[in-house]
């Protein structure tokens, strides 16, 4: 039997765009508000605490930079996909959220002067990427899980893994989830839910998210009928670690690193002569791939050939101040020290710029329902993001979904009754249909081999016959995955449980993402295909929305918000 808990509002997801809405939810309504923050992990293990390379915003208006420079850039990164409303609220709320969170006592990297130091990243036209030197997204977390603590508002369900969100005529009612440690079914209902929960990266093998983001939030958002945006727009970072795909900081080539083939070149004269390894990833991304095809690469044993990144000309001191982490990652994970030997990397599966669909506020289109940071399209970085605005994202809309949450919370009638019926039938089929039923397929096979097939036809560069291929691939695996087995028939902490759900969660995501990228015959930002490689403004400067149906997968679109700039070419 289900235990029922009941909450004034649910965050799900504990990142960075999760705990900036519960902080604002806490200080703005102190001790009248009663808030549950789901996580499926610890807390701090959210794959926030990941980032590293810093957080973009307009703070040196003295020394150059501008809101409207920010914006351009931006846009023109987006390769014109961006809302361009969406990315004036952006760049003008991003400055307050550095200082917030100077405010609240994080440690950013100081200048000599002791102002807050900022750094260049690929597409930004001025220094800045607000930093903790390149552990920036383990000091956010750490920051605002200590501010946090001020507050007494908040129940915690780490390691609580969500299976469904449920609704009542288009409006909020609750989710039901597994609380793993105790193997307890529960029914948390609220009258607000914010989607938190991240993007969908691990639909990859070499992929820079930790293991965990599996896209649930944004499965289930689907499977209650709401638009899953632009999800064709998947990022390549240009440097993964090689073999692991462990994320090598932008910041590297920001403090001055080079990118070089196997002949030694600086290949990147050949694709950004201006901007050089400080080109937008899906540009850099594109390049290294070329380069790759063109037999310019190192061989590996792991059967993944590999560029170089190449700090040695940049100094021990500045390494060891600006880039501890990425020297501590090289000589743990490959046995080299980059202060002296280039690092072996390629580009890897990195962000989703698509999501579900939002108002600028962030709101779905399910009545209670908001979704921020990775797990949202708002539009702010249509089909390539700029690195660093999507911490930058996290915490402004963080900040702005919290506050609509709160003007929410004040005028919405009492809670409406979490329906049993829709409880039961969900533990029915956790428990029951999956859990206690003997299947025949093997859940890991199932998940590799949808990993294979995403890197093989869903990486840099797409064509129509492979997205096929894929398209029927993935139509293979969901029917298989119909037979599935969960050999765990326990309970408690079934890891093996929960896999199951987070599989069929991530073939859901797969055939939007490749049905997405089938239908846009062009090529834009992260969407490369060979068979259509020039963009294509007259048929495809609009957003896609995958909408689930009876009959399957529906693809509408909805035109792309144009305020200041119209499309020009992309030179960089
Ligand atoms: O390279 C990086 O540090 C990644 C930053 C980002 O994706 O914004």
């Amino acid at each position: 039997m289900a235990e029922y808990r009941t909450h004034d509002v649910l965050i799900l997801g504990t990142g960075l765009a999760g705990l900036r809405a519960a902080l604002e939810i806490a200080r703005r309504l102190g001790d009248d508000v009663d808030i549950g923050l789901v996580s499926k992990v610890q807390l701090m293990r959210a794959h926030s605490v990941c980032a590293e390379g810093g957080t973009a915003a307009v703070l040196r208006v003295a020394e150059g930079d501008s809101l409207d420079l920010h914006a351009w850039d931006t846009v023109k990164g987006s390769d014109f996909l961006a809302d361009q409303d969406v990315v004036y609220r952006f760049v003008e709320q991003s400055p307050a959220e550095i200082l917030q969170l100077e405010h609240w006592g994080i440690p950013w990297s100081r200048r000599a002067d002791g102002r807050i130091l900022q750094r260049d990243f690929g597409g930004h036209n001025f220094p800045r990427a607000t930093m903790a030197a390149d552990r920036t997204g383990f000091f956010e977390m750490q920051c605002l899980y200590d501010t946090l603590q001020k507050y007494r508002n908040f129940t915690r369900y780490d390691e609580v893994f969500v299976t469904a969100m449920l609704t009542v005529d288009g409006g909020f009612r609750g989710l039901t989830a597994i609380d793993m440690p105790r193997g307890q079914f529960l029914a948390l209902r609220a009258k607000a839910l914010l989607i938190a929960t991240g993007g969908a990266g691990t639909l990859y093998g070499f992929t820079t998210y930790s293991r965990s983001v599996s896209g649930d939030g944004l499965a289930m958002a689907y499977r209650i009928g709401l638009a899953l945006e632009d999800m064709e727009f998947i990022q390549f970072h240009p440097t993964g670690l090689e073999p692991s795909g462990i994320l090598i900081t932008e910041g590297c080539r920001g403090e001055g690193g080079y990118l070089r083939n196997a002949q030694h070149e600086r290949f990147m004269e050949r694709y950004a002569t201006e901007k050089m390894e400080l080109a937008p990833r899906d540009i850099i991304s594109r390049a290294m791939m070329r380069e790759i095809e063109a037999g310019r690469a190192f061989p590996s044993d792991s059967g993944l050939p590999y560029l170089h990144l190449d700090l040695t000309h940049l100094g021990a001191a500045r390494i060891h101040e600006r880039l501890p982490l990425i020297r501590e990652l090289s000589m743990k994970f490959v046995d080299i020290d980059p202060v002296d030997t280039p690092i072996p990397v390629r580009p890897v599966a990195h962000y989703s710029m698509g999501g579900i669909e939002t108002d600028i506020n962030g709101a779905t289109k399910a009545h209670g329902v908001w979704a921020a940071g990775e797990a949202a399209c708002v539009s702010l970085h249509g089909a390539n993001r700029l690195g660093t605005n999507s911490t930058a994202e996290c915490l402004v809309w963080g900040g702005i979904c919290g506050a609509e949450i709160v003007d929410f919370l004040s005028s919405e009638p009492p809670l409406e009754r979490l329906p049993n019926e829709l409880v039961a039938r969900e533990e029915q089929r956790v428990f029951t249909e999956l859990l206690e039923t003997h299947g025949t397929e093997n859940p890991y096979e199932l998940g590799h081999a949808l990993r294979f097939l995403m890197d093989e036809h869903m990486g840099v560069y797409r064509s129509r016959d492979g997205l096929l291929l894929a398209k029927h691939e993935v139509e293979a695996l969901r029917q298989r995955f119909a037979q599935v087995n969960v050999s765990d028939k326990g309970r408690i902490y079934n890891v093996n449980l929960v896999n199951v759900l987070e599989l069929d969660n991530q073939l859901e995501l797969a055939e939007v993402a490749i049905r997405s990228a089938l239908q846009r015959e062009e090529s834009r930002g992260a969407h490369a295909r060979t068979d259509f490689p020039e963009r294509d403004d007259g048929d495809w400067l609009k957003h896609t929305l995958a909408i689930r149906t009876a009959e399957g997968i529906s693809i509408e679109y909805k035109p792309v918000t144009i305020s200041h700039w119209q499309p020009v070419e992309r030179r960089y």
